[in-house]
């Protein structure tokens, strides 16, 4: 097999607070024949997540390396297998990982690959409840809140990828669930097909004072668990409503990704000490071990419809920078997903 050309998105420069389309170019690449245990796959969806802005901070270190201006953006995707040296992989496969977005085919060694089963679910869900976030969802809530029947869960960023799974498992376990999220429509969704029982659009409350009152209401006995995606007024809000015993956990704080300057933390951290509050902070790759246990009760869930999903689509590569910017404009209901080719050439 010979080289093939590939386009793939590039970062022209850091961005500075929100990022803009102009921080970003499509350059053509080529991509090499697949070596030896090696294959060359072609992108078909691309995903987009809160956590690359973090990687477009070369100055911060974090748990994952900062992108490079001299390579392609790398990202979740489901792509096709089209050349393969890697006995496990034959053309034709579909497959999800977490390096084929942002460009059109490249190579790939197998490691932290999954084979997709298609017929499952539509393939972006490999990328949003089936994958990633579903599993970042999955383990906040089983491994760290562990909400028990007729508890109270607040979640924010509560229609997103993560979100809207983290309010269905918390449905199932029996726990009354308030969430959070930023327009009528997330609202609705919310309530009439994730099934919370209440559901605050926080863009009516113009500080957390107002926040508080609000989920105070919606929350009587307080907030035993709270699964953050946002932080700033919606972690003051929630350790205020917090009840003695409440387990936090720390999944994101998208509301600060753009800060071009430090944010002071929240006024109310005593709240913690007092009800003895348990804070834990994760990253999804530390329940690795789990991921079969993830898939035993989502994979039945999702296939039964039994697990509502949204996804917001993009077509064509060349809107991966507007899809991903969206992100932090709530442009996005469930999971933002870019197609970048399509499902068999
Ligand atoms: N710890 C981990 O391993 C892990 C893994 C995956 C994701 N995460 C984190 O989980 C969170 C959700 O990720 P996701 O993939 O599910 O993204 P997402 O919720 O699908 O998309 C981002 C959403 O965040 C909301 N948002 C953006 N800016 C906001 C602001 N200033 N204030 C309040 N809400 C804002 C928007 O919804 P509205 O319209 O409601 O504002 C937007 O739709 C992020 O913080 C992400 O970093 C962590």
């Amino acid at each position: 097999m010979s080289e093939r050309s590939s386009k793939a998105v590039f970062l022209k420069a850091y961005p500075q607070g929100m990022p803009r389309e102009a921080d970003f170019e499509i350059r053509e690449t080529t991509v090499p024949a697949a070596g030896a245990n090696e294959m060359v796959c072609r992108t078909i969806w691309m995903s987009v997540d809160p956590y690359m802005r973090g990687r477009m901070r070369p100055d911060v270190k974090s748990y994952i390396p900062p992108f490079s201006l001299d390579e392609p953006l790398a990202g979740g995707a489901v792509a096709e297998v089209v050349e393969s040296n890697i006995a496990d992989y034959a053309v034709g496969d579909v497959i999800v990982d977490f390096t084929g977005g942002w460009k059109e085919y490249y190579v790939s060694n197998g490691e932290r690959t999954q084979k997709v089963m298609p017929n499952l679910a539509p393939l972006p869900a490999w990328l949003g409840v089936l994958g990633m976030p579903g599993m970042t969802a999955w383990a906040g809530v089983t491994q760290i809140m562990k909400p028990k029947e007729g508890e109270t869960l607040f979640v924010s960023g509560a229609a997103g990828a993560v979100g809207s799974v983290v309010c269905q498992l918390g449905k199932l376990r029996g726990a009354r669930v308030v969430a959070s999220a930023g327009s009528p429509e997330k609202i609705r969704w919310l309530k009439e097909e994730a099934g919370v029982d209440a559901a605050l659009n926080y863009k009516d409350y113009k500080n957390a004072a107002e926040l508080t009152k609000a989920l105070a209401e919606a929350a009587p006995n307080g907030v035993d668990c709270y699964f953050e995606n946002v932080g700033g007024m919606h972690l003051e809000a929630a350790l205020n409503c917090i009840a003695p015993g409440g387990r936090i956990a720390l999944c994101g704080l998208i509301s600060m990704y753009n800060n071009t300057e430090p944010e002071p933390g929240p006024p109310n951290l005593f709240n913690l000490i007092g009800r003895g509050v348990m804070v834990r902070g994760f990253i999804v790759g530390e329940y690795a071990d789990k991921v079969m246990e993830f898939a035993g009760e989502v994979a039945p869930l999702v296939a039964a419809g039994n697990l509502k999903f949204q996804q917001t689509e993009y077509e064509g590569l060349e809107k991966a920078p507007e899809a991903f910017i969206g992100l932090f404009r709530g442009d996005n209901a469930g999971k933002a997903v870019v197609r970048v080719g399509p499902d068999k050439v």
